[in-house]
């Protein structure tokens, strides 16, 4: 039986009847009909298949272009012979993307590299295709000059070409807290220059390990540097901005970017997360490839978020402190 007020706020169409109190408004306006699920689940599906269709698109473009032994990667390097930067090129912070135009895989001089040049050079130094798909939109999507009379629509275009020392604007891609670079807001006050002492520590860090304290020079063995050892001088660094940086911002964009770089040098520049000195010295000061070197031909986008986390996990754990100071903050 219904109370009088219920009986006053139903209603009866047809064979159903719906209620008509505020709480199921609702579900008058759009009453929920076995038909309209279908559609709505077949629209899902339909928007779930079709984004596999095209990241497996992008993945087997991508393999194509990438080189899966090292006889084939040296025929590559016949077509790309190392010339250093004239005086006038344009670099950034990356020192694989620098390293790709010191090679001519995207413009020598650095200027009007497109997105298409961009994605294809990072694809063939072996980032897996998907991740490079992503990865190389960013910029493009950044850095579109707008100017005043620009409607609305304009924020929604990317650029056509970028100049790689656009990748220096700091806080878009480029973060506090490199590996080899300063802190912008500290000497030498540039996002692009690199700071050898930066990539010294982190190869004592590793030398140490390798040859004992003194590092005994007679017994001396090839140094690799391994996770822990970059973990360990990325927490150093953080600890050093921390102190010296007033300005510092480590958000979660920059704990990802900084995280796939540490992935990058040891997965990609390097292999099964060890780097060589000598291969470490080539890609970042001379921002050349070594000869002995070849891409990876295995990395996924999959492996590359179990890096970061990993690479998170591994600078949190990492038991390195700065000289004479104790103090590392708390949560
Ligand atoms: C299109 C793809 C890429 C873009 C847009 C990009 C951009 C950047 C930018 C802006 C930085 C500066 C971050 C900072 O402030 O330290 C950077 C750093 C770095 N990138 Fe890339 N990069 C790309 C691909 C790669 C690839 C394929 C590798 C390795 C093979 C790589 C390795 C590195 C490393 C190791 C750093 C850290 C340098 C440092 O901390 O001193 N990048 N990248």
């Amino acid at each position: 039986m219904l109370s009088k007020n219920e009986m006053s706020s139903s209603a009866s169409l047809g064979t159903r009847s719906y209620t008509t109190d505020s709480s199921t408004a609702a579900s008058l306006a759009f009453p929920r009909t076995k038909p309209f699920n279908f559609w709505v689940k077949l629209g899902i599906a339909g928007v779930l298949a079709y984004l596999t269709i095209q990241m497996i698109n992008i993945e087997t473009h991508g393999r194509r272009l990438q080189t899966m032994n090292p006889e084939d990667w040296k025929k590559v390097m016949e077509g790309h012979p190392y010339q250093r930067p004239a005086p006038d090129a344009s670099r950034g912070p990356c020192p694989a993307i620098n390293t790709l135009a010191n090679h001519g895989f995207i413009n020598r001089d650095g200027r009007n590299v497109t997105q298409k040049q961009l994605y294809e050079g990072v694809v063939k130094l072996g980032m897996a295709p998907l991740a490079a798909h992503f990865i190389s939109r960013l910029p493009y999507s950044m850095f579109k000059q707008h100017h005043p009379p620009d409607g609305p629509f304009s924020y929604f275009r990317s650029a056509k070409t970028i100049d790689l020392e656009q990748l220096g604007i700091h806080n878009t891609i480029e973060h506090d807290v490199s590996l080899s670079r300063s802190d912008v807001n500290l000497p030498p006050y540039s996002t692009i220059q690199l700071v050898p002492e930066r990539l010294e520590q982190m190869i004592y860090i590793a030398a140490k390990r390798t040859n004992g304290e003194k590092g005994d020079q007679q017994q001396k063995q090839q140094v690799y540097i391994l996770d822990k050892d970059v973990y360990d001088h990325r927490k150093l660094c953080w600890l050093e901005s921390i102190r010296d940086n007033p300005y510092l911002l480590v958000g979660l964009n920059q704990q990802m970017a900084i995280t796939a770089e540490t992935a990058a040098v040891l997965d990609i520049l390097g292999r099964n997360l060890a780097i060589s000195e000598d291969h470490l010295r080539s890609f970042f000061l001379d921002e050349k490839i070594p000869a002995d070197w070849h891409p990876p031909h295995d990395s996924s986008t999959l492996g590359m978020f179990k890096r970061l986390w990993e690479s998170f996990q591994g600078v949190q754990k990492s038991k390195a402190t700065l000289p004479r100071d104790n103090r590392e903050g708390s949560d």
